[in-house]
């Protein structure tokens, strides 16, 4: 019997099927992807990066920062967490519908008046939570459901989020990275804003993380002879009496897209809620602007306190 038709015919559909499943569904699922929104704010996202970290990429890219650090954060789940920010002006009608929604006891409801705003309950079941706060609010006090991604790398501070097909848009090849030697970096920008905390982070790891197994790029940097002045771009970092470090070029490009990498806004497919403003003690318009500096800087809640100082660090 002549098999050649059926090899061809079975080959055929091997790859058939792989090309089908591996190609074309990939391409027709993210090939198309644009840009989206921020929910809430509406803001256009991902935006491209700034040229000087484009070329930074190259240089990560180059030196396989990818082979020790994964660019993905995960995301168990989430919790609702209700906090509650206003009584309103008719407080006992309020008081009275927050413990019922809230099922306080009685001595902790009489303490609700106080430290506004303040949490009511955090669960994992977001209707019990959006059907609290409708209450409430239908009472004419103001309360909230934030909402709150958990997991591993949340808890490290890793990220508010999980990572989602857009944040990778205009990565040309995106480096998600399969291994952690190091710490997640796709959220690292918010992490540690300091250009120059990596600059010296890049040249001798150890000396700004002690005992860090991170390999030094002293490549990327120029010592040289002190000729006179230290120049104001020679970095803090230990060496030889009559010598100063000077970074490359490339050493400034790959310091600019690793700050470059955040993951920090809320998206309709992976939502979470930021810290609102602290509300301004006076409305006097030069005063909104660095309220809401210090409150974008400052930390908020539990959670936003392990993000701000990652184990590593400590
Ligand atoms: C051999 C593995 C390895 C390689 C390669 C490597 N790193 Fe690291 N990196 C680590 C480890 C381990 C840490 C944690 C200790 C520390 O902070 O120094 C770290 C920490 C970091 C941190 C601090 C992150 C944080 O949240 O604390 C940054 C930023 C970083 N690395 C950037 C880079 C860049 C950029 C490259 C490529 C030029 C690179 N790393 C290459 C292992 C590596």
């Amino acid at each position: 019997m002549n098999y050649g038709p059926i090899i061809f015919l079975a080959a055929f559909l091997a790859l058939a099927t792989s090309w089908f499943g591996m190609v074309l569904k990939p391409t027709e699922q993210l090939g198309t992807m644009q840009q989206t929104n921020t929910v809430p704010g509406g803001a256009l996202y991902p935006l491209g990066r700034p040229g000087l970290a484009r070329q930074g990429a190259e240089i990560y890219r180059a030196n396989g920062c990818a082979y020790c650090h994964s660019q993905q954060v995960g995301q168990e789940g989430s919790l609702a967490r209700l906090v509650l920010s206003d009584l309103g002006t008719n407080q006992a009608a309020a008081l009275r519908a927050v413990s019922a929604a809230a099922e306080l006891s009685e001595s902790d409801s009489r303490q609700l008046g106080s430290g506004l705003p303040r949490d009511l309950f955090t669960t994992r079941d977001k209707e019990r939570a959006d059907a609290a706060a409708k209450a409430i609010n239908g009472a004419g006090a103001k309360a909230t459901v934030w909402v709150v991604p958990i997991g591993p790398d949340e808890t490290w501070g890793w990220g508010k989020r999980r990572s989602v097909a857009e944040d990778y848009l205009y990565e040309a090849p995106p480096m998600p990275g399969v291994l952690r030697v190091g710490p997640d970096l796709a959220n690292v920008g918010v992490r540690l804003p300091d250009p120059n905390w990596h600059l010296r982070h890049l040249y001798a790891p150890n000396a700004v993380v002690p005992k860090s197994p991170m390999p030094p790029y002293r490549f990327l940097f120029e010592k040289r002879r002190l000729k006179g002045q230290r120049s104001p771009e020679a970095l803090a970092v230990p060496v030889e009496t009559g010598y100063e470090v000077i970074p490359t070029a490339d050493a400034r490009a790959l310091v600019a897209y690793v700050l470059s990498l955040r993951q920090d806004e809320p998206l309709f497919d992976a939502p979470f809620t930021a810290p609102e403003p602290a509300p301004a003690s006076t409305n006097a318009p030069g005063t909104t602007a660095t309220n809401a500096t210090t409150s974008a800087t400052a930390t908020n809640g539990p959670a936003a306190a392990t993000a701000a100082n990652p184990p590593a660090k400590q």
